[in-house]
């Protein structure tokens, strides 16, 4: 993170987050508030530390609560005391917690409704929740059986399409960038995209959106040997080359405060 970020008091969720630098050394700065982020490559691409970055933001953050889903624990697992909701391999669980986002969300909308805003916005009552969810495809495709990753996949659709104007935020990531798992109805929700490396050009669209890489800008062209190295497209943009930052588990365990950081004994 910029020394900025903690040198000059507590961050907000409705400041730019930074992500890394660009292929001019430019920072990349990206506001999530009001958005989505969708990021797909093959494993070993960079998806998690990209998504360290953010959760890093939004747990120093004084505006924000932090919802984590990570089939795997260990990716954001370090984040796990600074989150108000972790769910590891259990599909139940995670359905249960989109259940209540949705219930949440419907409340801030009956809110907004009798205060007649559109949308919450800083300093009100409500704060923004993001919700960080690590291999996707693990909850979508993966776990439980047919009816229950429906039932998953229906809730997330309805939380991100729903969700802005309430103040959440849904930042997903899969190592499977195929149709199935992310439609392009699905992926055209997503205002932020970030794709990593991936093995065809065809992914690569499907993260960016249809024609890109024959314009250009095609994900399987980037060296394997540089993880973290990604291609982000910003809603109307061009995608942008660029390297994301990278935090170590000491430095996570430094930022989410727990005394005996890095210690693999
Ligand atoms: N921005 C980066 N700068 C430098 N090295 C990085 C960066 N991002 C990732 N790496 C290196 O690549 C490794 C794999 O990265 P990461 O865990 O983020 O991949 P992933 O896409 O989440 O993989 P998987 O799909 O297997 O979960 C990291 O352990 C780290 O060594
Ligand atoms: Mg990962």
């Amino acid at each position: 993170m910029r020394k900025r970020a903690t040198e000059y008091g507590p961050l907000s969720i409705y400041d730019p987050i930074y992500l890394g630098i660009d292929e001019n050394a430019c920072p990349v700065d990206i506001t999530l508030i009001y958005k989505n982020l969708l990021t797909a490559g093959e494993p070993g691409a960079g998806k998690s530390g990209a998504l360290n970055n953010l959760v890093a933001h939004a747990a120093l953050a004084s505006d924000c609560r932090l919802w984590l889903m990570d089939g795997k624990r260990v990716e954001l697992g370090l984040w796990r005391d600074r989150a108000e909701v972790f769910v590891g391999s259990s599909l139940d669980d995670a359905i249960d917690r989109l259940r209540e986002l949705q219930a949440e969300m419907d409340s801030r909308y009956d809110q907004l409704d009798g205060w007649k805003l559109r949308k919450i916005s800083r300093g009100d009552g409500n704060h923004p929740i993001m919700l960080v969810i690590d291999e996707l495809a693990y909850y979508s495709a993966t776990a439980g059986d047919k009816r229950t990753r429906e039932t998953f996949s229906l809730l997330l659709r309805d939380v991100i399409a729903r969700g802005r104007a309430a103040g959440i935020i849904v930042v997903a990531a899969t190592q499977r960038p195929s149709a199935d798992i992310i439609p392009t109805s699905l992926r055209d929700l997503f205002g932020y995209r970030l794709a990593f490396r991936c093995t065809t050009e065809t992914s690569s669209d499907i993260v960016l959106g249809h024609g890109w890489h024959s314009r250009g800008f095609d994900a399987s062209q980037i060296d394997p040997t540089t993880p973290g190295v990604g291609l982000l497209l910003a809603e109307g943009g061009i995608p942008r080359r660029m390297r994301c930052a990278y935090l170590s588990d000491v430095e996570i365990s430094r930022i989410a405060g727990h005394p005996d950081s890095g210690s693999a004994a």
